[in-house]
């Protein structure tokens, strides 16, 4: 497949995630309208959207349709925002850009930061149990989700991710543990969720667990190194925060060259896991490889 068809697949389905997010959150006059906006500007302000492609490509791969799989895509999207949003407050990362904007706090303010974050997390499991189909996908995508986004997945690598902080540990497991959480946890689920939709055999779900398991800690490793080495303006987002808040990264533990030999390693892994797959993998192994090569 050329570079050119690829990228332009992965655009149409940048636009149907895009249409679907802004379907969802027109939310009804219930809704204040200082919360809606405030939903709206940090899901609208953009992002890569990684994680909802990985779901459609993932549903795609097992044979499922596109159409099937965007309820869950924009749900992703609106759990990665929400916890983008969090992480930005004063209390976290403490952060005034993002997606190339103020902060939601800066924009608004705190409380109603935390309430837009508290928003989209509810809102993502209402959008998969009422559209996801059948009733039993939906239950399993709603438990995969939960379980990622919680405090045993995101939220608690979250936390860990704070007790990190100037806590002098130096221990790569404990690092690997953080990052396998904080990130790896939420795109691991993109991609079972994709394979749940297209009722995809165990083992199949199995392989794409893996190959989200690795492409996810790869994120957060080439994160680490783009808060490093990268471009404030191309990633729409401060850089040289991690170390300033004493942070525990891959860079600074194992520097610039391990980090990312080690992220190479992952997505060979992640590619290798999921070649049984053929010809159907080959989108997902360019997404994947897409992670190694990114600035933004
Ligand atoms: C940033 O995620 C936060 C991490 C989990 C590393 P992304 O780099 O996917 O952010 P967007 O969605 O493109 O803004
Ligand atoms: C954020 O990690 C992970 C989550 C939001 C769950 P970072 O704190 O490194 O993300 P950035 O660098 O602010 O995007
Ligand atoms: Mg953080
Ligand atoms: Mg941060
Ligand atoms: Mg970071």
């Amino acid at each position: 497949m050329s570079s050119g068809s690829l990228s332009e697949h992965w655009n149409e389905l940048r636009q149907r995630v895009d249409a679907a997010l802004e379907q969802y959150l027109n939310l009804p006059s219930d809704c204040p309208d200082r919360l809606r906006e405030s939903m709206k500007y940090s899901v609208a302000a953009g992002g890569k959207r990684l994680r909802p492609l990985l779901t459609l490509m993932a549903c795609e791969a097992c044979g499922g349709s596109v159409e099937a799989a965007l309820p869950a895509a924009a749900a992703i999207e609106m759990i990665h925002t929400y916890s983008l949003i969090h992480d930005d407050l004063p209390a976290m990362d403490n952060d005034d850009f993002r997606r190339g904007l103020p902060t939601n706090h800066k924009q608004f303010d705190e409380a109603t930061a935390i309430l837009a974050g508290d928003g989209l997390l509810t809102l993502a499991f209402e959008v998969i149990a009422q559209r996801v189909q059948p009733a039993q996908v939906a239950a399993s995508c709603v438990l995969d989700l939960a379980n990622a986004a919680g405090p045993e997945g995101m939220v608690g690598g979250q936390m860990a991710d704070l007790q990190g902080e100037n806590s002098g540990l130096e221990s790569l497991e404990q690092l690997e543990a953080i990052h396998l959480r904080k990130t790896g946890r939420l795109l691991r689920s993109a991609l079972t969720m994709g394979a749940r939709i297209a009722q995809a055999d165990p083992q199949t779900l199995d392989s794409l667990d893996h190959f989200g398991k690795c492409v996810g800690l790869a994120f957060q490793i080439t994160d680490d190194l783009l808060d490093t080495t990268g471009d404030a303006t191309k990633m729409g987002k401060a850089v040289r925060k991690d170390a300033a808040l004493g942070k525990l990264t891959y860079p600074g533990l194992l520097g610039l060259a391990e980090s990312r030999r080690r992220a190479e390693q992952l997505v060979d892994e992640a590619c290798r896991s999921i070649a049984h797959l053929g010809d159907r993998g080959h989108r997902l192994e360019a997404l994947a490889r897409f992670v190694l090569e990114r600035d933004h």
